[in-house]
């Protein structure tokens, strides 16, 4: 671990990742700034790029919901390498979430952890809000020719469960021709505990609106759901099916578990990072086994490690997003586990 890295982590969690978003939004000014995070953390060469849902990835590595919220950092996330950011979760009007401190080391809750570094979120998704995100991603976008940049959209937890169709319609809409993939994210998780739709019916009353919106657009932008690790087999079949029979154009998952806070006796937040990590590979693989490959999944949830990024493709993601990962590890995750990717393991010696 970097000394930068080691001061971070004995920072409380949240006050962690706003130094490391303001020391990189002042590198970024700097006038040699981007070329330095190139050249400091960006994987090297051409070998990891693909096309996943008709757009060109630089490399499956990519930033998931929630590092990034309001699209303050994509151009430095674009300049450090990174395959695609996903910024959101967005809101259609300014989301406060829960009051600090709403994000912890879960060791500090639960001893026994200690060695599955992950936290507890109960930051409720909070979100500057549509305009806020569009004026960053209508600024930014020219810089950052290389990098995909996803929405991610959540509703508001303040919004009626009549209106949540509104909500995800209104910054879809907006944000439409400024962003090159959505993902929609049903799994939310706030201290609140709001409607969490689940049932077929609520689900389409979400995508329907969106998928007919698309339909009168010029330019085709994929829309992917997020979902919770939490489902039940029957739930995450019945998400299955709705890939399949409607133009929805992927999944990811997973979001971070309540179920595993809630057994753990901790009644508001999810758990990310390395206690997620095998839940979230088991899950991509069954969505990517039942799908027989073919359809784009992007694996989230516990990559912490070169070696779960491997992991997670070789268990049927098309993509990767890192959040806890990043937190705990440092930036140069990404390039390690390009690394990791493109290294070949050593052929077994023989006695
Ligand atoms: C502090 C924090 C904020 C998050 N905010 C969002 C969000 O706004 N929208 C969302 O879909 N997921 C959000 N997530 C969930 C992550 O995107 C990710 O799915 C989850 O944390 C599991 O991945 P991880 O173990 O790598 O963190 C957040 C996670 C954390 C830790």
């Amino acid at each position: 671990m970097s000394l930068f890295q080691h001061i971070l982590s004995v920072l409380p969690p949240e006050v962690a990742h706003n130094v490391r978003m303001r020391l990189m939004g002042f590198a970024g000014m700097l006038p040699t700034g981007h070329r330095w995070m190139k050249l400091l953390n960006a994987p090297k060469g051409n070998e990891l790029h693909r096309e996943v849902f008709g757009l060109a990835f630089r490399n499956p590595i990519g930033v998931a919901a929630g590092f990034d919220p309001n699209g303050n950092r994509i151009n430095e996330l674009g300049a450090m390498g990174f395959g695609f950011v996903e910024i959101g979760s967005v809101t259609p009007r300014r989301h406060p979430g829960t009051p600090r401190p709403r994000l912890k080391r879960l060791k500090k809750v639960v001893k026994e952890t200690a060695n599955t570094p992950s936290f507890i979120d109960n930051s409720g998704y909070p979100s500057q809000g549509l305009e806020h995100v569009l004026g960053n991603v209508r600024k930014r976008r020219k810089h950052t020719k290389e990098l995909v940049i996803g929405c991610n959209i959540s509703k508001m937890t303040s919004t009626h469960p009549e209106d949540i169709t509104k909500d995800y319609l209104r910054v879809f809409r907006n944000m439409y021709q400024y962003v090159d993939f959505f993902v929609i994210n049903i799994a939310c998780n706030t201290s609140t505990k709001p409607f969490e739709p689940r049932t077929e019916e609520e689900i389409r009353a979400i995508l329907d609106p969106l998928f007919e919106f698309r339909r009168g657009q010029p330019d085709y932008c994929p829309i992917l759901l997020k979902v919770s690790p939490d489902l039940t087999k029957d739930e995450l079949d019945m998400v299955i099916d709705i890939l399949i029979e409607t133009p929805l154009d992927g999944i990811e998952a997973v979001a971070g578990s309540t179920q595993m806070a809630e057994k753990m006796g901790i009644a508001n937040g999810a758990i990310s990072g390395a206690l997620l990590t095998e839940r979230a590979i088991e899950t991509v693989r069954y969505i990517a086994e039942r799908t027989e490959h073919n359809y784009p999944i992007i694996g989230s949830g516990g990559m912490m490690t070169p070696e779960d990024v491997k992991r997670m493709l070789e268990a049927g993601a098309s993509l990767v997003a890192l959040n806890s990962g990043l937190r705990q590890n440092g930036m140069r995750l990404l390039k390690k586990a390009a690394k990791g990717l493109t290294t070949q393991p050593k052929p077994e010696t023989t006695p």
